[in-house]
Formats: structure tokens, C-alpha cells, sequence
């Protein structure tokens, strides 16, 4: 029997939860409209902006990583307003999905795992002149991320937008929100923040605020959360308070660390996840030189069977991996290795990986990726 409290959690979200975070929500009830709160909004709002690395307002939504997706998506288009979407991967279709569900959504594709020829996706964008280019910066469907800064120069340049989906980059992968001139970019914090799962996080520019549509939604109005937060320390409606408080401690634990630190952290895990890989003679989906930092997305060897191995992985060694999704479903297994993930944490992943596989009759150096991981562990 899996031990739901004591296993090793290595899905691309939600993720693994250090005690000092979910010790900050076993406190006494508070109310969300008294000085105390507010004093924690205010510190939540400064160090958002630090995470966020920029000047901009931002809100705390109460709602996964979506929620936020669609509060930016619906309060920037209208029927009439065309939006840039590129598309190559299972989020990239949400974001498309969520610009047709409000506007028109011209896609700019490549397959799962592929990169969007740039030089098309310019013209697309010169073409069309949308009023918005959005992307989904780490495809968490593929381990694949997308050159976010290109494209944001793409879609400045042309006058548009740039809607940035940083729900597995911000705060594992490096994401320069006033250097990049991002008007809005979101994050979950079940991902990178290493929180609970339950709220979105969003940063917008005053650029963007200009072009807001209110009366889109009346509890995703982006306005009114992001007013009402800089205005008041507060929110329009009852936050989730717990969430708040774990979101609070998470965002304190890498301040401390330093969000430099972190994102290190997080690419030297990544590599080493990438080095086991090798050393097991497997290959990643990701097209080379776009492999995530924050997820590795790896192909089954010929015979493995998705289920049998994740069950294995799961059931009998306590480690839980995912799967892969929409077009590459049963092709792929996917670790994440963001937030407060630790080399020992990717050891044991690697170790049940190799047993796994020795156990369905797939051959394996004993060892060598548990090694790879070991080789840099040591110089971590
Ligand atoms: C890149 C990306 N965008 C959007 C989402 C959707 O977020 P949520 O499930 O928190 O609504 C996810 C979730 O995995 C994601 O990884």
C-alpha cells in the first residue's frame, strides 16, 4: 500500500510541500478584513512583485492556475479582437481555446514538442496585427520551453500584447516581466512556489490596463482585484485564507533562498534528471535546446507499458511520475523538479525508474543513472 503522507512526489504540479508551508495554514481561523490581514496582503503584494521581477500591479486570485488564465484572456479580448496564440502543446491549445472562447484565436503551430518557426510567427503577427500575442512559456504537456524573450520582442514590436502563461516558469525558470515588457503573466501556485494547489497569481502592466474590458466577468474582474489590491491591501471577495497564509511562507521561503538560487536549484536537478536520462540510453521528447528546467519529459523505450510502469512506480516504490497527455498519452513519462524538490528526491526517482524497468523486463545498467544523479548531487 502507497503511504499517502511519506512518498516521493514527483509530478509537474502540484508539488511536494515543505512542513514550514503547511504548517502556516494549521493556525487559528483569521478574518480577511482586519489590519492583520491586511498586513499580510501587503507583504504577499511586495514579494509577488519580487517573484514576478517587476513593477507592476498584481492580484492573488482564488482559483487554480486557469482561473487566472481566463481572468487575463476574458478582461483583454472582446469579440472583434484577434489574439496570437502559439500552439505547441496541450496548454498552448488552452490558451488558444480560452482566445476563441472570448475572441478570435489565430494559431501559430508546431507539433508537441516542436518549436514555432519564428520568422512565420512574425509575419503571422505583422499580418494580423492582433491586439494580443499570448504563449505558454513552459509547455508542461512536452518539457518544453518556449524563448519567451524572442517572442515577446515579436509581439511589442508589433504593437501587441504579450500574454505570458508562467504557470511551471515563474520561479524555476527565469521570467523578466519588466525587462521582457510582459503585460500579463500568470502562475499557479501549486508549481514552481511549491504552495498548495488553489491559487493564480497574476502580474500586469499599465499598458494592459488600459485595454481592459470590464463587466466580463464579475468574480474574474482583473481590475478590480488588482485595484483593490494595490489600493487597499485587500481583496473584492473573501480570499481562500489558508492559501493565502502557505502562499505567504512559500514566497518567504524564496526570498530567503533567493529566487536566483532557486531557479540554479532547479536547472542543476534538471540537468541531472537530463544526465540519468542519457545514462539509461532513453530520449526526451522536447526538440534539443528547449528542454525544461522545471519538467523533463522522457519517451517509453520500445515495450514499456504507460499504466504497468506508473503503477509499479506508485504502488510498489512510492514514487509518483506522470503520464503524458493528449497527442504523446502512453508515449512519455514525465518527472517534475521544481519548487523545493531535492537531488535525494530525484535519486530515489531514479532508482525506482531503473528497478521498474529491470522488473518489465527492460534492460538496464544497474546504476548508471542513479549515478549520473549522484555525480552532480555531489558537486550541487
Ligand atoms: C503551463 C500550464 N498552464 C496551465 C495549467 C492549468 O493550471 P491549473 O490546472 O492550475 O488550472 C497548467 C497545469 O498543469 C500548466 O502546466
Amino acid at each position: 500500500m502507497v503511504d499517502l503522507q511519506n512518498n516521493v512526489f514527483m509530478i509537474p504540479g502540484p508539488v511536494k510541500i515543505h512542513p514550514r508551508v503547511l504548517q502556516a495554514m494549521a493556525v487559528p481561523v483569521m478574518g480577511h478584513r482586519t489590519k492583520d490581514f491586511r498586513k499580510i496582503h501587503k507583504e504577499l503584494r511586495e514579494l509577488l512583485q519580487y517573484l514576478f521581477k517587476t513593477q507592476n500591479d498584481v492580484a492573488l486570485f482564488s482559483g487554480s492556475g486557469t482561473a487566472g488564465l481566463d481572468a487575463v484572456m476574458g478582461s483583454l479580448l472582446d469579440k472583434g479582437e484577434k489574439a496570437v496564440v502559439v500552439v505547441n502543446g496541450k496548454f498552448g491549445e488552452r490558451l488558444y481555446e480560452l482566445a476563441e472562447f472570448y475572441a478570435q484565436g489565430i494559431p501559430a503551430k508546431a507539433d508537441y514538442g516542436r518549436a514555432v518557426d519564428l520568422s512565420e510567427l512574425k509575419d503571422l503577427v505583422e499580418r494580423e496585427k492582433p491586439k494580443v500575442v499570448a504563449l505558454c512559456h513552459n509547455e508542461t504537456s512536452t518539457g518544453f520551453t518556449n524563448p519567451a524573450e524572442k517572442i515577446a520582442k515579436i509581439a511589442k514590436d508589433s504593437g501587441a500584447l504579450f500574454v505570458l502563461d508562467g504557470i511551471t516558469s515563474v520561479g524555476g525558470i527565469p521570467v523578466e516581466t519588466d525587462k521582457w515588457e510582459v503585460d500579463a503573466v500568470i502562475f499557479g501556485s501549486q508549481k514552481c512556489v511549491a504552495a498548495p494547489a488553489g491559487l493564480a497569481g497574476v502580474a500586469v502592466s499599465e499598458e494592459a490596463k488600459k485595454h481592459l474590458h470590464d463587466h466580463r466577468s464579475y468574480y474574474l474582474h482583473l481590475r478590480k482585484h488588482l485595484d483593490k489590491y494595490r489600493e487597499a491591501n485587500d481583496t473584492p471577495y473573501t480570499p481562500a485564507i489558508p492559501l493565502f497564509l502557505a502562499m505567504l511562507e512559500a514566497l518567504r521561503m524564496i526570498k530567503e533562498e533567493g529566487l536566483e538560487n532557486r531557479i540554479a536549484h532547479t536547472r542543476a536537478l534538471a540537468e541531472a534528471t537530463r544526465a540519468a536520462v542519457k545514462a539509461l540510453d532513453l530520449e526526451l521528447l522536447p526538440e534539443k535546446g528547449y528542454e525544461s528546467n522545471t519538467v523533463t519529459a522522457i519517451r517509453y523505450p520500445e515495450g514499456i507499458d504507460d499504466a504497468k510502469f506508473r503503477s509499479i512506480m506508485w504502488n510498489k516504490h512510492g514514487v509518483l511520475v506522470a503520464g503524458g497527455q493528449s497527442v504523446v498519452k502512453g508515449k512519455i513519462f514525465r518527472i517534475g523538479h521544481m519548487g523545493v524538490c531535492t537531488f535525494t528526491d530525484l535519486l530515489a526517482t531514479f532508482g525506482a525508474v531503473e528497478a521498474t524497468f529491470m522488473e518489465l523486463g527492460y534492460p538496464v545498467e544497474k546504476g548508471a543513472s542513479t549515478g549520473a544523479v549522484a555525480e552532480r548531487m555531489k558537486d550541487a
